[in-house]
């Protein structure tokens, strides 16, 4: 590398911030009063509280970790620490009001901008080079908006879907043959890969099957006609324990209509199902069960990466499986549309084996847990991601029509506990070759 700044420019880092605020702007316009505070699930924050934890931890890295700037006030930290008070408490804390927190976050953002503007982009520094901080900042805001449409979905009410997701059509051959061979897991290359993604290292693969598309709803609405959630048979233990207990009949979302067909509600509209869409808000444990009654188990996040990212014939990664071209118009990402394309769309997002939709559209669960690759070094802080390894927590690949597609590289590690369900989730199959 050259000069400091070279691989990154200040206008891009700034552009990524600006970005994030118009989205998390734009989500929050069409909301009436009152529905910032209101605490829509106990699996959820207010939607107030991720505005103002998008401001906090913008504060804590760039303003106060990068320029040494005193905290704004110090009681947002026990407010706005994720780490201080479950979601299901948050509503009862002495949050900023809306209003507050709006001026609290435009504050920060003025500050940050000016702090892009001074500092020096020193490679020697971590959190520098490249603008590290900033793309962190940026990343976790876009995250966040993520997790509060996953808020605006379990309402009732509905919101403004955006336009309908582009058509698909049915992908011949439905699987895919992905040969035994070497290849490297993770980067060292991404300037701004979270850790978990790191360090990058060589494995070796036996031959696998992996579908090329998600499995739609019609396909998994078979296995509940065929008595799916009624024969253990296809569930793990603590996946049948946990069918049992919550009551699960079905995917989160859908309804039995009295003529028997499916509906389903999307940001509080209800539809018929649609067939050819990738079924989407199933827990880990319903996409074990439904792969096991295929005759086939989830991939390991391995294969998928492997899928979505090995060019074999030049012997290196990509960033998304169809190359190293931005996302737009070949993959579902970024909320334009709220909900996921028909399994199919998207032709030009294929991968070169011809797997389409690995990016977007519905976060895929893998059979993997969440652990540290070797070399994992934590960085910058150990909340990230190091106090969720070896926790039981799965790994989600690929991003959803809600992730933005600065999170979504191929690289890019999701995780969750195998119960949830109200994340923008489905999966595709595989099979040993
Ligand atoms: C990577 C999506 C699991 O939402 O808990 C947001 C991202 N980390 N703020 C989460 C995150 C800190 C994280 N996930
Ligand atoms: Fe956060």
């Amino acid at each position: 590398m050259g000069e400091p700044g070279d691989r990154v420019s200040k206008a891009a880092l700034a552009a990524g911030l600006v970005a994030a605020r118009e989205r998390t702007l734009a989500l929050l316009g069409p909301l009436p009063d009152g529905e910032l505070t209101r605490q829509v699930s106990p699996l959820m924050s207010p939607l107030v509280w991720d505005l103002a934890h998008i401001a906090w931890y913008e504060e804590m890295w760039l303003l106060r970790r990068l320029a040494g700037t005193p905290p704004v006030d110090p009681k947002l930290d026990d407010l706005y620490d994720a780490f201080r008070h479950p979601r299901a408490e948050r509503r009862s804390l002495p949050l900023l009001e809306p209003e507050r927190a709006l001026t609290y976050a435009a504050d920060v953002r003025e500050r940050a901008l000016g702090v892009l503007e001074r500092v020096e982009l020193d490679p020697a520094d971590p959190l520098r080079a490249d603008g590290f901080a900033f793309a962190l900042v940026a990343q976790h805001e876009q995250q966040h908006v993520e997790t509060m449409l996953q808020t605006l979905q379990l309402r009732a009410e509905p919101y403004p879907l955006g336009p309908p997701a582009p058509a698909g059509s049915p992908v011949d051959p439905a699987e895919v043959l992905v040969p035994a061979g070497a290849f490297v897991l993770g980067t060292d290359s991404e300037p701004w890969a979270y850790d978990n993604e790191r360090a990058a290292h060589e494995l070796e693969l036996p031959a696998f099957w992996i579908d090329a598309t998600p499995v739609t709803n019609l396909a998994y609405a078979a296995f509940v006609a065929d008595g799916g959630y009624d024969e253990p048979a296809w569930w793990s233990p603590e996946g049948w324990k946990h069918r049992r207990q919550a009551g699960l009949e079905h995917p989160r979302f859908w309804r039995r209509e009295g003529d028997g067909s499916w509906s389903r509600a999307r940001f509080g509209h209800v539809e018929a199902l649609p067939p050819d869409e990738p079924v989407l808000h199933v827990c880990f444990h319903e996409a074990e069960a439904f792969a096991r009654f295929a005759g086939k188990r989830l991939p390991t996040e391995a294969e998928w990466e492997r899928a979505a990212s090995w060019d074999a014939a030049a012997g290196r990664k990509r960033r998304y499986p169809w190359g190293g071209d931005v996302p737009d118009g070949r993959a579902n990402l970024g909320g334009r549309h709220l909900g996921p394309a028909a399994a199919g769309a998207y032709p030009s997002g294929s991968s070169p084996d011809g797997c389409r939709q690995l990016v977007g559209d519905v976060w895929e669960w893998t059979a993997s847990e969440f652990r540290a690759y070797p070399g994992f070094a934590a960085f910058p802080y150990r909340e990230y991601s190091e106090v969720f390894f070896d926790s039981g927590y799965r790994v989600l690949r690929g991003g959803s029509f809600a992730t933005h597609p600065s999170v979504a590289r191929a690289t890019f590690r999701n995780w969750d506990i195998p119960i949830r369900s109200q994340i923008f989730a489905g999966f595709r199959c595989a099979r040993d070759a």
